[in-house]
């Protein structure tokens, strides 16, 4: 079964190697790469990874060449592109020799008027043709209400094909009461419900409340420490068999791979198996960060840590 992205607000990110930053000075740049991206580009990059089926929903810049079309072509992921802005921004990280890396992250060009209508009518469309699952992630463009990816899940809704949403701020206020399954990491939650969560306790009662509240299910990522989720039907911790050092940029994406796999197999939040399903969850994301490419996991250690994941239901 096919996974949708849904990416409001791509991006082209470009990675420059050099030896050191100093502000202030001219640096060379030893090394430039460039890779399409944004949040929803991670999702369907992993979801292929792990051997399913995906296909990215976006913006696209009118601009031609289309260096985002190409950057996806590239990496061989099948998309339905909407075009609504002039060109698509860039992001770009410089990685400097010691290890340190620096971004700069353009906001996004503003998005013509008619282009959640357009988008929403290519998810119908495909959500017609049959999804298992949908994930709508990243940040929302100028031009575009925060309410759109509140709109957007209701629309999966009414398809009945389950929906993660990892959004933030307040798009993430829009959408916590619409049915989603909700991914925040700790400084999401607080954008939520006020203070940073401070224990397990604590993170667990905030996903109960968003249950109570409207959310299908809050699975809330803490980094090295693993995930805490809450459905209707109970609550789980689940910890990394180890902290990876590594890139965790697209850890999130990657869970949120992983989940939206076993949403479409599963075919709603109640059929999922959660323990196996957190599981996963936690080794696919750790197998993110071992790789310095956000997008992409490392197999092998996937396939390793998948038996070896602690899940503990909660009280
Ligand atoms: N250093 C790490 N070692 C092992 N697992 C990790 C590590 N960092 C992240 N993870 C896994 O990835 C999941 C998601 O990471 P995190 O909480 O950083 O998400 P995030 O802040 O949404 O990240 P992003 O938005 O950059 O994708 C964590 O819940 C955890 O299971
Ligand atoms: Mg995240």
């Amino acid at each position: 079964m096919t996974i949708l992205t849904v990416t409001l607000n791509p991006a082209i990110d470009v990675t420059y190697r050099i030896p050191a930053l100093e502000a202030g000075t001219t640096v060379p740049v030893t090394e430039v790469r460039t890779r399409a991206g944004g949040k929803g580009v991670n999702v369907a990059s992993v979801v292929r990874g792990l051997g399913g089926d995906s296909l990215v929903l976006a913006f696209a810049g009118f601009a031609q060449p289309d260096g985002f079309r190409a950057g996806l072509d590239a990496l061989g992921l099948r998309h339905r592109l909407v075009p609504a802005c002039e060109s698509v921004r860039r992001t770009v990280a410089v990685v400097a020799d010691d290890g340190t890396t620096t971004n700069l992250n353009e906001p996004g060009a503003e998005v013509t008027t008619g282009a959640e209508a357009a988008i929403t009518a290519v998810l119908r469309t495909e959500l017609a043709a049959g999804a298992g699952a949908a994930v709508i992630s990243g940040s929302v463009p100028p031009g575009l209400a925060a309410e759109v990816p509140a709109r957007l899940v209701a629309v999966c809704a009414g398809y009945g094909v389950p929906v993660i949403a990892d959004v933030s701020g307040a798009a993430l206020r829009a959408v916590a009461t619409a049915g989603a399954v909700l991914m925040p990491n700790r400084h999401e939650l607080a954008q939520l419900l006020g203070p940073l969560p401070r224990s397990a306790a604590d993170v667990t009662a905030a996903g109960r409340r968003l249950v109570r509240d409207g959310a299908a299910a809050v699975v809330a990522t803490a980094g090295e420490d693993g995930v805490i989720a809450v459905t209707p039907g109970g609550a789980w911790s689940a910890r990394p068999v180890e902290a990876v050092a590594g890139n965790p940029t697209g850890a999130g994406d990657a869970a949120a791979a992983a989940l939206a796999r076993h949403l479409a197999a599963a075919g709603s939040v109640s059929g999922v198996d959660w323990p196996a399903a957190l599981a996963d969850v936690v080794a696919t994301s750790a197998a993110s960060v071992r790789e310095p490419v956000a997008g992409e996991i490392d197999a092998e250690a996937r396939s390793g840590w998948l038996g070896a994941v602690t899940v503990r239901e909660t009280a």
